[in-house]
């Protein structure tokens, strides 16, 4: 197994660029399914979680083929499967982003149950509802959800989310791309990487009004595919955060490059909030150091507010502040593990059900565990300001959505080593 060892206290510096985004690149290679022609994608991220979805497309019959580590073409012509198999679905829960192509374009499939979650149960009963909502049948079998669309194909509808759902916006949005009529999408997710799937979708022949805003028409082509041209993927806002979570810990100026500085308003602020300043330009952050790092208050909460997806790495953070900060995850109901492992660290940190309150101090070098993707990262970050020896275990969480994690930080003056045990 590999694991990071990592010595802490060097102060880092130099520039990071920002990879292409995991959580946009996932809905646009599913989009793929609806796609008549080659879809052409670039800027993909190198990361694991897109290898499980190729995989999951080429398990379907689709042809993949990597022009280079960063762009593909994908041939969806030739599917002749419309399962998706428990074997590749349980390694990814966003593999749930087939259904509703696969839906929309064959009529029927079957889609494993993506099974436990590290980060809470995370159920998928909203794309269920709206999908049926649509005139589909779906029930479980054996597992797996059997999904039948009316003869003449899905129905357009209005369907408005009880609660907004990121992956499930985007099911819906490709299913109703192909539905026949228009589709309503109240309280839909607003998130950067939905944006950046309707525009793909509108410039593909099928027109989507309300691009960005919590509610979508969609006008279906009643089954006829899109024709979708180049896709450049668009940069990963948690992992530009990320980095500036590392520059932030250790109190150093770096800047990131290749990143959407409008995508990060609510981490900068947040940053602001705790004592560090930044120079924004075109694609470009710096993080300027703090005098000292202020305790803050976060609230996780859809986009355009504090991203869930940063929660860890600015649990880090609050961990070395001067005085107390309050930490309330508010999407998902366990996504607190991290905590067990930073007190391993020595952090000072109390766990009130979906509130931690964080006193401030010195964190120390352990062994620790890597729990989930962003969690993850939030033990590397505690790892480069500890005095001594930290290894992280169970890194394959971290690759699942960080490109050469240890590459950028070494770049960066970190002493990181991936190693082998
Ligand atoms: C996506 C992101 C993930 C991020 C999350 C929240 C991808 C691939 N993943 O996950 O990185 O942490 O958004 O920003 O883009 N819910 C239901 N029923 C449903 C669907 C969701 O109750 O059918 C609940 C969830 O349990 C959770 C909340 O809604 O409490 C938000 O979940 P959702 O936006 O669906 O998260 P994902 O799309 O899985």
């Amino acid at each position: 197994m590999e694991y990071l060892k990592i010595i802490g206290g060097s102060k880092l510096s130099g520039k990071v660029a920002i990879s292409g985004a995991k959580n946009a690149a996932l809905p646009i290679i599913a989009l793929s399914i609806i796609s008549k022609n080659n879809t052409e994608i670039s800027n993909l991220p190198d990361v694991a979680d897109i290898k499980t979805l190729i995989e999951l497309l080429r398990n379907l019959g689709a042809k993949v083929n990597f022009k280079d580590s960063h762009s593909i073409d994908i041939d969806t012509n030739d599917i002749n499967s419309t399962k998706a198999i428990y074997n590749i679905v349980r390694k990814m829960r966003a593999s749930i982003l087939v259904l509703g192509p696969l839906l929309a374009r064959f009529g029927h499939c079957e889609v494993s149950l993506p099974g436990g979650c590290a980060i809470g149960a995370r159920p998928i009963d909203l794309h269920i509802q709206a999908l049926k909502k649509m005139g589909a049948t779906i029930e479980v079998k054996d597992g797996y959800l059997v999904a039948k669309a009316p003869k003449n194909g899905l129905n357009g509808t209005t369907i408005n989310f009880d609660k907004i759902t990121v992956t499930g916006t985007e099911n819906i949005v490709m299913a109703a791309a192909l539905a026949n009529g228009i589709t309503k999408i109240i309280n839909a997710a607003k998130e950067p990487e939905i944006t950046a799937l309707c525009e793909v979708i509108n410039q593909s022949g099928v027109k989507i009004e309300g691009i960005g805003t919590d509610e979508l028409t969609i006008h279906g082509s009643s089954g006829k595919l899109l024709e979708i041209d180049k896709i450049d993927v668009i940069p990963d806002r948690i992992e530009a955060g990320t980095y500036l979570c590392v520059g932030a810990i250790t109190n150093s100026k770096i800047t990131i490059t290749n990143c959407d500085p409008n995508h990060l308003d609510a981490v900068i602020a947040k940053l602001e909030d705790m004592g560090f300043s930044f120079k924004i330009e075109d694609d470009k952050i710096t993080i300027l150091p703090a005098k000292t790092i202020k305790p803050t208050k976060i609230v996780t909460t859809e986009y355009p507010g504090f991203p869930t997806d940063m929660q860890a790495q600015f649990m880090a953070i609050c961990c070395i502040a001067d005085g107390v900060s309050i930490v309330e995850e508010r999407l998902f109901e366990n996504r607190f593990m991290h905590v067990s492992e930073l007190s391993r660290m020595g952090a000072d940190i109390k766990l009130n059900g979906h509130i931690a309150t964080i006193t401030g101090g010195k964190l120390s070098s352990a062994d620790v565990m890597a729990t989930d993707l962003r969690a993850s990262s939030a033990l590397v970050m505690a790892g480069l300001v500890s005095e001594g020896q930290t290894n992280v275990r169970r890194i394959y969480h971290l690759d699942r959505g960080y490109e050469k994690l240890e590459e950028k930080l070494k770049n960066l003056g970190a002493n990181v080593e991936r190693l082998s045990e």
